[in-house]
């Protein structure tokens, strides 16, 4: 195989030259365009980062204004979207509709096909990330049996998801403004991680120059398995089968026996505390001051001060990530676990897209095509059916 490298996972391999986010996973730093997650996290909306992700460099007032009524004017989606979402089964997963739709939009919008035009990509992405919480609440009132709720475009991103998930006819819904903020920040934490798997489907389905919809759908599909963006969704369930504090070593010595993983532990790049995890930490405190304390969080507490201490979690540098508490402040709002993955896609939205567009401007991007280390069979003679054994 001459000089071939076999780097299966890609643990060694850099794909792509990038200027987005910036990780070194022996500190526990992340930074989105220089700006350490915790300084965005504390001052700026999920709109002002996915601005920053994609241009570069934060907004100026006007530029924030204008970047804010174009998302705004994008966030209804065509009638035969809605129609398409009603027709699935009524326990449909919510992520599964969600991978679907956008896909389905790439034939609502056939002109995204044009991938050359900066112009013409902006527009995609404007629609993306304004239509992609529409099409996350739809999914969700689908598996509620209610009617959908069009967006409501006086009302900030997070509050207008907010509302689009939860206001029934006239019932005077109004987002707490902790919950609202506690959203922000959550969706700030999520928008990007550099080459991700979902990240890497993204540029792979876009190095091939089809349609932002098709390669988005590719990449929420990637998002949805249980050890990437399914996490969240896995560690609540496996907090409610742990079920009390006391049965905490139990469950962790079955996760050292091989079992099964400690779900919500554990990254390839972070071999240090998850700065992601560490923020919203503080997050869910403030959350459960306004909704009442998630008995869970107990159970997840014990379990993270157990691991910490354990030889084998410390040997293998396994520490919590970011989806370790979130899933508890999404409960907390009265978000039932389907929904998990897809409160990841919503934000991961403006870094695949940032990524996609780097990758679009990058003269250097060649078709993704990764080579094999051959192991099967070479040339053998053809056996004939009745005379094989
Ligand atoms: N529980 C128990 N053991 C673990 C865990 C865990 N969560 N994670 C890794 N290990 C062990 C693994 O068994 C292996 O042990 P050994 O060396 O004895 O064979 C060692 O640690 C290295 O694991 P790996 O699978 O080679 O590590 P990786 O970098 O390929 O995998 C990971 C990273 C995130 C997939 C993995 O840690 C995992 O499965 N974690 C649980 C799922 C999870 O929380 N995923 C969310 C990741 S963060 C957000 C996101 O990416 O979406």
């Amino acid at each position: 195989f001459g000089l071939m490298a076999y780097d299966p996972g890609y643990t060694n391999t850099a794909s792509c030259k990038s200027r987005i986010t910036y990780i070194d996973g022996d500190v526990g730093i992340l930074e989105y365009r220089g700006y350490p997650i915790e300084v965005l996290a504390e001052k700026c909306t999920y709109l002002e980062v996915a601005y920053l992700l994609l241009n570069g460099e934060l907004p100026d007032a006007a530029q924030l204004k204008e970047w804010d009524d174009s998302i705004r004017f994008h966030t209804v989606v065509h009638e035969n979207i809605k129609r398409q979402m009603e027709s699935f089964r009524y326990d449909a997963h919510p992520m599964g509709m969600l991978i679907s739709t956008v896909a389905a939009m790439s034939t609502f919008y056939p002109e995204a096909k044009k991938v050359g035009s900066p112009e013409n990509r902006a527009v995609q992405i404007k629609r993306l990330i304004a239509k992609v919480p529409t099409i996350a609440a739809f999914s969700y009132r689908h598996s509620q049996g209610h009617p959908y709720v069009y967006p409501n475009n006086d009302l900030s991103y997070t509050e207008n998801f907010l509302a689009m998930m939860f206001q029934m006819f006239n019932n005077g819904y109004k987002p707490d403004p902790a919950l609202v903020r506690a959203l922000e920040v959550l969706f700030i934490l999520h928008a990007d991680h550099e080459q991700n798997c979902s990240t890497s489907v993204m540029r792979a389905i876009g190095s091939s120059d089809a349609d932002p919809y098709s390669a988005h759908a590719g990449a929420a599909a990637a998002l949805y398995g249980p050890l990437h963006g399914g996490a969240n969704e896995a560690v609540l369930r496996m907090l409610a089968e742990i079920g009390s504090v006391k049965e905490v070593p139990k469950y962790v010595a079955r996760c050292k026996s091989g079992e099964m993983r400690l779900m919500g532990f554990g990254h390839r790049v972070y071999k240090n505390y998850d700065p992601r995890a560490r923020i919203i930490k503080k997050c869910a405190e403030e959350v459960f001051d306004v909704t009442g304390r998630n008995p869970l969080l107990d159970v997840a507490l014990e379990l993270e001060r157990i691991a910490l201490e354990d030889e084998y979690f410390v040997k293998r540098k396994l520490y919590p990530n970011v989806d370790f508490y979130s899933g508890l402040i999404y409960e907390a709002m009265g978000l039932p676990v389907t929904m998990f993955p897809v409160l990841f896609a919503i934000p991961r939205t403006a870094g695949w897209l940032a990524q996609w567009k780097e990758s679009m401007e990058d003269e250097e991007q060649r078709i993704q095509r990764p080579r094999q280390i051959y192991l099967g069979e070479r040339t053998r003679d053809f056996v004939p059916l009745e005379k094989r054994p």
